[in-house]
């Protein structure tokens, strides 16, 4: 049973009636199982972040339909208006982003327990599941420092431990990867197969990479051209041609 499915999801921008109209998905479809790491790339400006947004409920499709289902909950959305699906974005998704999204003045610690805070949690289960979650990736020897004083690739290992606190089923990444050398980038995609693989509870990646080497990496590839997404190989995402 597939965990997201996405289906005939299109989006536009502009105005026809000035003649700026962009219509950038053009009938996606794509499902992701409970545990799978997909990567997902195509040339810049092609729609990735766009269908990474609409999937995280922060902004609406033009038509077409997106399903999560996940252990007892179930959100139907696609067209509805980011304010009509709070509860995806509150239980459904976790984001993971270029450059980090921290507080730097405030430790590891105090940046995942606070976006625990923020839905509701008391401080001190908090900052329990905080804990928690910074051990998972790693970093339990940082958990008191000021995110600003961590390197690149432990800032995004903080931002994972952040998306992963709330046990949502779904962490969608938008080029996590891109403000990392190549070690710490290779480190970060293998914190998320063993989230994938994680016997207990796995979660599922839908991770968007210019790096064809780290997109091997992922139990499978999509690429998105001409506004949808198919299945693909490195060759193909890279254009070569035989
Ligand atoms: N809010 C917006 N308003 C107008 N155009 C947008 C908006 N967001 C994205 N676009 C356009 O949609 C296209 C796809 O953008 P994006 O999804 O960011 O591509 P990618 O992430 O693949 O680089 C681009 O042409 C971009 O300029
Ligand atoms: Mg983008």
């Amino acid at each position: 049973m597939a965990l997201l499915e996405v289906q005939e999801l299109e989006r536009g921008f502009g105005s026809k009636t000035f003649n700026t109209r962009i219509e950038v998905l053009k009938g996606v479809n794509l499902s992701l199982r409970k545990g799978e790491l997909v990567a997902l790339m195509g040339p810049s400006g092609c729609g990735k972040s766009t269908l990474l947004n609409i999937i995280g409920g922060l902004l609406r499709a033009d038509s077409g339909k997106i399903k999560l289902k996940s252990s007892g909950s179930e959100y139907t959305y696609g067209k509805k208006k980011p304010s009509g699906v709070v509860d995806v974005r509150r239980n459904g998704v976790g984001w993971i982003f270029q450059d980090f999204h921290l507080l730097e003045q405030l430790t590891a610690q105090d940046n995942v327990a606070l976006a625990l805070e923020i839905r509701g949690m008391k401080k001190e289960e908090a900052d329990e599941k905080a804990i928690e979650a910074l051990v998972k990736v790693g970093l339990e020897d940082r958990i008191d420092f000021p995110a600003g004083q961590l390197s690149g690739g432990q800032q995004q290992r903080v931002a994972v431990a952040r998306a992963i606190s709330g046990s949502r089923p779904l962490l969608l990444a938008d080029e996590p990867t891109g403000n990392l050398d190549v070690k710490s980038g290779e480190d970060v995609l293998n914190l998320f197969k063993e989230l994938c693989s994680d016997p207990v509870n796995p979660i599922s990646i839908l991770m968007v990479t210019h790096d064809p080497m780290l997109a091997t990496k992922a139990d499978r590839m999509l690429l998105m051209r001409d506004g949808i997404t198919a299945a693909s190989n490195v060759k193909e995402a890279w254009g070569v041609t035989e």
